[in-house]
């Protein structure tokens, strides 16, 4: 499995690019099934996560043309010839389950697999299963899967969620769009993700309001059109290398990067002492002299501070002057980039969902090891401003969320070098 390896080389300063969003492309292309007709994404990420829906598509009858290096994914689901989305690639990622909703309301019958628990949580699909039933499915959980019918096709209805859930709003959309009548979620998710997967479920015909708001409702439509749509900017990436030139000093802008997609990051940047700002092409963002102060941090459903985040924060405020108290809302189990922390000399006490940091001059470099996506990053930013080698074991997870992570980080300064390992 590969390593990385980072060395803190002082402060940061160029330009970085990026990519559009992970998470709204693996909404996107389940979008695919709803359609005979082509969609094609362009912006598209070049990630593992990426690779592995395309191969769940594929397992499906989805022809995919990859384009421009991966950038552009020309999808076309003419007929879908399997309906059952097998353990072995849904085991590998929970986004998996967004294929049910499409596959239901096109064909009226999908077998999903049940993804398992995961790293972070154990992250139920219970919310997805409601909100196929609120629009007429019937479910059945046998054998690890999911049996989902729909006969005489999806209903329109009304779909409540007790919380807010991404996904299960996602898989709510992908399936009311071709449902008979007119559908509402409540408490939807507002994400940014959310607002790109209905603009572009309107490029193919979908008729949608609310996208943004907690209310969503649908008017069902007949059949649905072919598309060509770029994917939203990854605001997740974009904060993580936001925070390298604030871990590091130096400036650092952002090519491509959108203040309202990280707003209540941004306040707490500026909280901190980090300078933000608009530019040009971007964000920029730097900080020239002086520590970083403690803030608070409570991670919420958007336009509140993203979990996604929350890891890369916790770097920052292991060498800000102060406590910093972090608590944890969506996930039980996303702290495990704490301990690995500690090793590298922060000073960290986590009790359940909550994390105090207590700010220290320097991290001293280690070895360590990557838990989930955000974590392995979070050790890579620490490991940027650590005074010596600070090797980032188990990666693979990085692949699946960033791209190009060396060479990003490399092009502004960083000693940064990953090693391959058969
Ligand atoms: N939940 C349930 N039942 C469900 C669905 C969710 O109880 O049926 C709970 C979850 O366990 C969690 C909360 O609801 O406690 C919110 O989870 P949500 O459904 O919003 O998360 P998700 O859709 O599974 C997406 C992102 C995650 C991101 C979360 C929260 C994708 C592919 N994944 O997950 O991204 O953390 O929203 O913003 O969009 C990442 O990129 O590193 C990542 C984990």
């Amino acid at each position: 499995m590969d390593r990385i390896v980072v060395t803190g080389n002082g402060q940061l300063n160029g330009q970085i690019p990026i990519a559009g969003a992970k998470n709204a492309c693996l909404t996107l292309m389940p979008a695919t099934l709803l359609s005979e007709e082509p969609l094609t994404l362009t912006n598209a990420p070049r990630l593992s996560d990426i690779a592995t829906m395309s191969a769940l598509l594929r397992s499906l009858g989805t022809e995919i043309t990859s384009m421009q290096g991966g950038k552009v994914l020309a999808m076309s689901s003419h007929g879908i010839d399997n309906h059952k989305a097998d353990y072995e690639i849904v085991r590998k990622m929970r986004a998996s389950i967004l294929v049910l909703g499409p596959m239901l309301a096109r064909e009226g019958h999908a077998v999903v697999s049940l993804p398992g628990g995961c790293a972070i949580g154990a992250r139920p699909v219970d919310l997805h299963l409601r909100a196929m039933e609120a629009l007429g499915a019937e479910m059945d959980l046998r054998d690890g899967y999911v049996h989902a019918t729909a006969k005489g096709g999806l209903k329109g209805g009304i779909v409540d969620f007790p919380i807010v859930s991404v996904g299960a709003t996602e898989n709510a959309l992908l399936a009311a769009v071709l449902a008979k009548g007119t559908s509402v979620i409540r408490n939807a998710a507002r994400e940014p993700e959310i607002v790109d997967l209905v603009h572009c479920l309107r490029r193919m015909g979908a008729q949608i309001e609310g996208e943004g708001t907690s209310e969503i409702t649908i008017q069902g439509v007949d059949r649905l059109g072919g598309a060509t749509h770029p994917v939203v900017a990854d605001r997740i990436e974009l904060g993580t290398y936001m925070l390298a030139p604030a871990i590091c000093g130096g400036e650092v802008e952002l090519l491509g990067g959108r203040m309202d997609l990280v707003g209540a990051f941004c306040e707490k940047l500026d909280a901190a002492g980090i300078t933000v700002r608009e530019s040009e092409n971007g964000i920029t963002v730097s900080r020239h002299n002086g520590r970083t102060q403690a803030v608070d941090v409570t991670t919420e459903p958007f336009p509140g501070f993203p979990t996604d985040l929350q890891a890369q924060m916790m770097a920052l405020l292991c060498t800000a002057e102060g406590t910093s108290v972090l608590e944890e809302k969506i996930f039980e189990n996303r702290f495990m980039h704490a301990p690995e922390l500690q090793r590298m000399g922060a000073s960290i006490d986590v009790h359940g969902g909550t994390a105090r940091v207590t700010g220290v001059e320097k991290l001293k470099g280690a070895p360590v090891m990557a838990t989930d996506l955000r974590a392995s990053v979070s050790l890579i930013l620490a490991g940027l401003a650590a005074e010596g080698e600070t090797i980032v074991n188990r990666v693979y997870h990085l692949d699946r969320g960033y791209e190009h992570v060396e060479d990003k980080l490399s092009a502004v300064g960083a000693k940064i070098e990953r090693i391959h390992e058969a």
